[in-house]
């Protein structure tokens, strides 16, 4: 199967451990075993725990409390899988075939830039509008999801935009799926990294064509155990089971003992307490820089996520800026290019608050070069 490079993972992939400060970064600083041990993780339990296999799909009372997340939802409703990544990527194995079209809203995550065209799949991306407080294009969207559309792909909380659809664009985009009978992924990673808004609803329980991906990684901040996980209709989740076992039969049995402790729903709440405080904590800081450039730097107050998407007023490419970060100051940022959106770049918000203003320096330095200010 042929596969195109996954430029920003590529990019951090090749990076993230050569530079001094990584800002390419997407969740909160993580969570240690000794605090979840607090939350009442066996600790003793894991160091004797003989290391053989999980059950490929999660053990049951792991699937029993996520099932209990996604209301109406049965442990057959979920697959345990490594990370929501593998999650998105079960999903297209399991979904898309030649022929098959995919919308996906931009700027995103780009896994599924390369996934739909691996698979045979035609990608019709539809934009998030800036001035439109990050809502979907209506037009672009009702002509990207048409009568061949098999799966319509979009992140909320959005990556990077850290932008939450209101409840009535959730609900044109479940009618326009239902209308031409695709299926909606709805990757919900970043719910429960809400800043300072309420918790963001889910898409899960408003149309049977509905598909919920989420994991660990992000608002629960454990992203080392990757785990990840699938909530959708019965037929989808048992095809999802059958490529896992081609792939990487399941998750491994330490992280899904960490995950049963870290979804329960007090260490759940106390978890999305503990992000939203670092996030509360950063905000001024990323908000008080950005000022400083007196409007060459311009951004959209994510309402959810550990990122910050800024606009720049200059027209040199995002990738050779970030480059010239990268190599000058040693800071590692990500490029809008690679999140499908030129003239940005995106910054991260969930480290220690003196990282985040020393990464902002060094940062503020190259745009001071390239606004001619410094
Ligand atoms: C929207 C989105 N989905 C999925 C992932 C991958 O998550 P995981 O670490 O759970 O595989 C990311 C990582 O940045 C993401 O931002």
């Amino acid at each position: 199967m042929k596969i195109e490079p996954f430029e920003m993972e590529r990019m951090q992939s090749t990076w993230e451990n050569l530079v001094e400060m990584d800002m390419s970064e997407s969740g909160v600083r993580p969570v240690t075993l000794l605090e979840l041990g607090e939350m009442g993780l066996d600790l003793n339990g894991i160091l004797s725990m003989p290391l053989g296999y999980s059950q490929s799909n999660g053990t049951i009372p792991l699937r029993e409390a996520l099932s209990a997340l996604y209301p109406g939802s049965t442990p057959e409703h979920i697959e345990v899988t490594n990370g929501t990544s593998e999650a998105n990527y079960l999903l297209a194995l399991s979904l898309l075939r030649d022929g098959d079209e995919v919308a996906m809203e931009v700027p995103n995550y780009m896994q599924y830039g390369g996934l739909p065209k691996s698979c045979g799949a035609r990608l019709l991306p539809f934009r998030l509008l800036l001035d439109g407080d990050w809502e979907p294009d209506w037009d672009e969207f009702d002509q990207a999801v048409n009568e061949k559309t098999r799966l319509v792909y979009l992140s909320n909380p959005n990556n990077p935009t850290g932008s939450v659809l209101s409840e009535e664009a959730m609900r044109r985009m479940v009618a326009r799926c239902e209308q031409v009978g695709a299926y909606l992924l709805a990757d919900e990673v970043y719910l429960g990294a809400e800043i300072h808004c309420e918790r963001t609803r889910s898409f899960w329980g408003m149309s049977d064509r509905v598909i919920v991906t989420s994991g660990l990684s992000k608002a629960y901040g454990i992203p080392g155990v990757r785990i990840g996980w699938i909530a959708g209709p019965k037929e989808v989740v048992a095809q999802c089971w059958s490529q896992h076992d081609y792939i990487t039969i399941g998750p491994n049995k330490i992280s899904d003992a960490v995950a049963r402790v870290a979804v329960q729903a007090e260490n759940r709440e106390r978890l999305y307490a503990r992000t939203r405080a670092i996030l509360q904590q950063n905000l001024p800081i990323m908000r008080k820089w950005v000022e400083a450039f007196g409007g060459k730097l311009e951004f959209r107050e994510p309402r959810a996520g550990a990122l910050c998407l800024v606009r720049y007023n200059s027209p040199t490419p995002s990738y050779t800026l970030c480059e010239r970060v990268r190599v000058n100051q040693s800071v590692l940022i990500v490029p809008g290019v690679h999140l499908g959106l030129e003239g940005f770049v995106r910054l991260w918000l969930g480290g220690r608050p003196e990282f985040l203003s020393e990464g902002l320096r060094r940062i503020g330095i190259e745009f001071g070069k390239e606004f001619g200010t410094s």
